[in-house]
């Protein structure tokens, strides 16, 4: 089987080949036009997918050698994610593979965040649980089979993305403000100042008070000494991604004990932090665990992803119709 697959869901147009199971390309072209916003403007998010579409599937498929009419199915992002982006994406994808008169497949964009950890070896086995942490979502999902993913716990407010950009906006960093206190955190002591980490009930997460918890501490300090945040930015970047990182562990090792599970995977923009991947090891080996970290590369948003989706699809043959369209809120 050789897929073409196309991710569009927010500031990513992405484009990647599969062969077999086997990927070959995946090119990835970011939009740095939010930069100046502080966070994805929609509208903007839609024109530039347009703009880089074509010329995303074109190296795609030159850096695999592989040419349009060698394509057996088209593999595309149907949700969750921006309405516009998503209509460009769904719309070429629906455009080609009608062209071309082959097979159309919808992919979960988090589902494909999950299954990027079947792109290289090594890879875990079914059942496992993965914690898929991105900008617009924290989950715990409870993985049976490529196709078949329950969500067990999951944020019932701000995705923990957010809290790292959000926090990073009050410290006046640019957007998107994740890996610049992952790389400011490395130089801090993260226990320097306490924030209260919550308590919510069974597996789900919060991330709302934290936010708010940090502004009132910053606004506080601030009072008594304005150059507060220039003098301490690499310990409350190292404090608030502690706190962060003990959140989501917290619970992933409850969820752990209650499946009975020992492998755990992480997946999505956030799984690139490097507290978080330490953590994740260091907390593996004490508890016998075996843990999954992906790539940097199939760590935020790429059409890998998607491919390694839609061959799972492909086999079982789910294929969708030319009437789909996107799905802004789609659920696993
Ligand atoms: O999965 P992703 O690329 O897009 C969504 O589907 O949301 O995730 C993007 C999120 C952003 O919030 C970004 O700040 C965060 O992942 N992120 C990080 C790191 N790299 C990306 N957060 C913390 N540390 C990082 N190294
Ligand atoms: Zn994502």
């Amino acid at each position: 089987m050789i897929l073409l697959a196309i991710e569009s869901s927010c500031d990513e147009t992405s484009a990647a080949v599969m062969v077999n199971g086997e990927l070959m390309s995946n090119v990835i072209s970011t939009q740095l036009i939010h930069t100046q916003w502080g966070g994805v403007v929609p509208e903007l998010a839609s024109r530039e997918h347009q703009k880089a579409i074509i010329p995303v599937v074109e190296e795609a498929l030159h850096k695999a050698n592989i040419s349009k009419n060698q394509l057996n199915a088209i593999a595309f992002t149907r949700g969750p994610g921006l309405l516009g982006a998503l209509l460009v994406g769904t719309s070429f994808a629906k455009s080609l593979a009608l062209s071309l008169n082959i097979p159309l497949i919808e992919v979960n964009h988090m589902q494909a965040h999950v299954l990027a950890h079947f792109i290289e070896e090594p890879k875990p086995k079914f059942p496992f649980i993965c914690l898929t942490v991105s900008g617009g979502h924290t989950q715990l999902v409870w993985v049976k089979s490529a196709l078949e993913m329950e969500i067990i716990g999951e944020t019932l407010d701000d995705a923990v993305g957010e809290a790292f950009d959000k926090t990073a906006k009050l410290i006046g960093l640019p957007y998107p403000g994740g890996p610049l206190i992952d790389k400011l955190a490395k130089e801090g002591n993260p226990l320097k100042f306490a924030f209260p980490m919550g308590e919510i009930q069974g597996l789900n997460y919060s991330f709302s008070g934290i936010k708010t918890s940090i502004l009132y501490f910053l606004q506080r300090e601030t009072k008594n000494n304005p150059n507060f945040i220039e003098e301490n930015k690499a310990d409350i970047c190292a404090s608030v991604q502690h706190t962060l990182i003990e959140i989501l562990l917290k619970k992933a090792k409850r969820a752990m004990r209650e499946m009975n599970c020992k492998q755990i995977a992480i997946a999505g923009g956030v799984s690139a932090n490097s507290g978080l991947r330490n953590r994740l090891q260091e907390m593996g080996s004490k508890e016998d665990w075996d843990v999954f970290i992906p790539a940097f590369s199939y760590c935020t948003d790429n059409a890998g992803m998607i491919a390694m989706a839609g061959h799972f699809k492909g086999l079982a043959k789910e294929y969708c119709g030319q009437d789909v369209s996107p799905m802004p809120r789609m659920e696993i």
